[in-house]
């Protein structure tokens, strides 16, 4: 079977979900029919060289979909928020190992930040009422997908950084009090470490999504180096092929 390939696929859906965050479905059988949670794609943006990697965020193998959630940072994705319904866009994936989701009937925890959040949406469905979400934004305009979590039966704790909307304060402030026996985490280092060491303090497994530049996106321009920890030592894998999901516990945290 193959891994990955490309495919012009056609836009079915496009929302703007909060201001410069954009929710695209796609139609792309293949690539919908063997991707696994925590994947990405490589987006071709026209004009552009590099491709510019997004999550997906939900797989729907009966309509043949993925679906991503992706805000504008610079012109690439700008660009690619410009896109509508009917036109197509060319896709590389599924790429990259996804999340290794194990027993759904432990208590997940997913923690997630920002944009962040949108690659937990797929790998929480088998958890369902035994998932919480800790979810952490800037504000309350920038919260989103918190109806998708609750639809699944997860509880949803959400912080932002300026006490628009939940919690005010770090995401990291919300795991001390919920009861759980593994972690999946996306979001920025920071949070992510913060994660692992929650995790680690409990003696439960953590799996972080960690993201880098990337060129090729298939492991082949060596662009998107992370330290990981070795039986001889650190190392150097690559987020692309490797992860970009990682057991937090091989994962060098130390800049
Ligand atoms: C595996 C992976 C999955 C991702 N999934 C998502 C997702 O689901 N939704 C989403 O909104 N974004 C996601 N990103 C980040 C997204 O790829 C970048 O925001 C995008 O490539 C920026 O391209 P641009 O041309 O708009 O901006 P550029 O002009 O290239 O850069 C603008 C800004 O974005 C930052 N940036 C550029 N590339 C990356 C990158 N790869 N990671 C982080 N920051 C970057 C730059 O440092 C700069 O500040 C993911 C990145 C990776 C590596
Ligand atoms: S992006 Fe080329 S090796 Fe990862």
């Amino acid at each position: 079977m193959k891994r990955y390939d490309t495919a012009d696929c056609a836009v079915l859906k496009k929302a703007e979900l909060a201001p410069g965050i954009f929710d695209l479905t796609v139609f792309c059988p293949e690539a919908a029919r063997i991707a696994r949670p925590g994947q990405f794609a490589q987006f071709q943006v026209p004009g552009k060289t590099l491709r510019r990697p997004i999550s997906i965020c939900e797989i729907s193998r009966e309509d043949g979909t993925l679906r991503f959630v992706f805000q504008i940072r610079g012109d690439g994705t700008r660009l690619l928020s410009l896109l509508n319904p009917g036109e197509t866009v060319n896709l590389l994936a599924p790429l990259g190992n996804g999340f290794d989701l194990g027993d759904p009937s432990r208590r997940a925890l997913f923690v997630g930040g920002g944009i962040g959040v949108p690659p937990l949406l797929e790998a929480a469905k088998p958890f369902g009422a035994r998932a919480v979400l800790a979810a952490g934004f800037r504000s309350r305009n920038a919260v989103t997908l918190r109806e998708d979590f609750e639809s699944l039966g997860c509880q949803v704790r959400v912080a932002t950084d300026d006490g628009s909307f939940g919690y005010h304060g770090l995401v990291a402030d919300l795991m001390d009090d919920i009861e759980f026996d593994v972690v999946f985490a996306c979001g920025p280092k920071p949070m992510l470490r913060a994660a692992a060491g929650a995790a680690a303090r409990r003696g439960v497994p953590c799996y972080v999504s960690m993201e880098e530049r990337m060129a090729c996106g298939i492991g082949a321009c060596l662009g998107c180096a992370v330290r990981l920890r070795g039986g001889n030592g650190p190392y150097y894998g690559h987020v692309c092929k490797d992860g970009p999901v990682f057991d937090a516990r091989t994962v060098v945290w130390e800049e």
